[in-house]
């Protein structure tokens, strides 16, 4: 911002505080800086994190919450001092500058895996930030729609949050994700499978479930599952898609991206209710999915995601596991469920996994 729109703003402040209608306003004006900075560098950290510019890993250091403690004790303080003095332009920049730091600094301890809880945070704090600047600036439409942004990112948060079984004070200071288990705790074999021949049981399939996870996003695979979806209705197969709440890197990533292969809305099922019916599924296709159907989540205590709700997928009777490699999923935890005695695996990027299965049916 240039140093004539600061002297802007710097007039107009000075004008609010002139007019007497001044604490409550500065108060919001110092709100929607600082809601409004932890957001902006925050959300830029989290781009960066999901794209793996930077190490989606925690950032820790010792003294971190003392440091973070400091910092919102300096931001409050040049508040107080705005508030007192606001024709002061240094304390604005200081506080800009200091709200930018907040962000980076609140976000860098959060490891990549808890990513989609972050963004539905910040969008809720977005909302906010545009509701403390309605006050600020007297508008209603701002302060309406601000609130509602922020009032359902909040709500969405708090559902992420239960369908991982954590607090959210679990997801922004715990730091999971800093430590990974190993292959070695693992024991079984593991079994490829070539899709040519998971054709023959899907041939024969008469309930399948579709898990997509992040792995379906990165191969843009939505359109080719729906093909196979049809193929294997017209063959007399029941099809349904079961939905983990924080499957993919944002919230309601899966069902964005299957409504946009025109998925009927009806077979996206909801992990409570497909977890019971899992039994009866001759086959559960994983579609690069990998955390959010990790049993260890359900039977090694000394796992990091222990207690976290997966989908119960390898309580069906075969699983055919979509994925390149055997490598671990955002969380960085190793996969119990690839060395299953009922699950195949079938390697290669899943569009073209797929598509070989179709070309089968075809
Ligand atoms: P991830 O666990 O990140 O796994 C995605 C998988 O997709 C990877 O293992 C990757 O394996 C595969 N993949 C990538 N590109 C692919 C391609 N082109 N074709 C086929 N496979 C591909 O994803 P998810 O299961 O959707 O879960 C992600 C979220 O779950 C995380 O962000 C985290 O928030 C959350 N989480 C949940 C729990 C719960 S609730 N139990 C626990 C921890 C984390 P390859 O590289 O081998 O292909």
């Amino acid at each position: 911002m240039s140093d004539k729109s600061f002297d802007r703003i710097n007039r107009r402040l000075t004008l609010l505080y002139l007019s007497g209608n001044t604490s409550f306003t500065i108060v919001t004006i110092i709100l929607s800086i600082l809601i409004g900075g932890v957001t902006f560098t925050g959300s830029l950290i989290a781009w960066a994190k999901l794209s793996e510019t930077i190490p989606g890993k925690p950032y820790l250091f010792s003294g971190q919450r003392v440091v973070n403690s400091i910092l919102l004790l300096a931001i409050i303080t040049l508040g107080v001092m705005f508030t007192n003095d606001p024709a002061n332009t240094t304390y604005l920049y200081a506080l800009i500058g200091l709200s930018f730091l907040f962000g980076v600094m609140a976000v860098i301890p959060i490891g990549g895996a808890d990513m989609p809880v972050v963004i539905s945070l910040l969008n809720s704090y977005s909302g906010l930030a545009a509701c403390a600047a309605g006050f600020a600036i007297n508008n209603n439409i701002l302060i309406v729609a601000g609130s509602l942004v922020g009032a359902t990112g909040i709500i969405l948060t708090n559902i992420m949050c239960k369908a991982m079984n954590r607090s959210l004070g679990n997801v922004l200071f715990s730091g999971f994700g800093a430590v990974s288990t190993t292959l070695e705790k693992i024991e079984g074999e593991i079994n490829p499978i070539l899709a040519e021949d998971a054709y023959y049981i899907l041939e024969a399939a008469s309930k399948v479930v579709v898990v997509p996870g992040y792995g379906m996003a990165v191969a843009q695979a939505q359109h080719v599952v729906k093909e196979l979806q049809e193929l294997l209705e017209e063959n007399g197969c029941e099809v349904s898609y079961a939905i983990h709440p924080v499957a993919g890197r944002m919230p309601g990533h899966m069902n964005v991206l299957l409504a946009e292969a025109d998925v009927p809305y009806d077979q996206l099922i909801e992990m409570d209710d497909i977890n019971p019916r899992m039994e009866l599924m001759d086959v559960a296709i994983v579609i690069g999915a990998n955390d959010v159907v990790n049993p260890a989540s359900r039977e090694m205590e000394s796992s990091p995601i222990y207690g976290m709700p997966i989908i119960n997928v390898d309580y069906a009777r075969t699983v055919f596991v979509l994925k390149r490699s055997m490598a671990s999923g955002f969380a960085g935890v190793d996969n119990p469920l690839f060395f299953g005695e009922n699950t195949r695996m079938l390697f290669g990027d899943a569009k073209e996994s797929i598509g070989k299965m179709i070309r089968e049916f075809e």
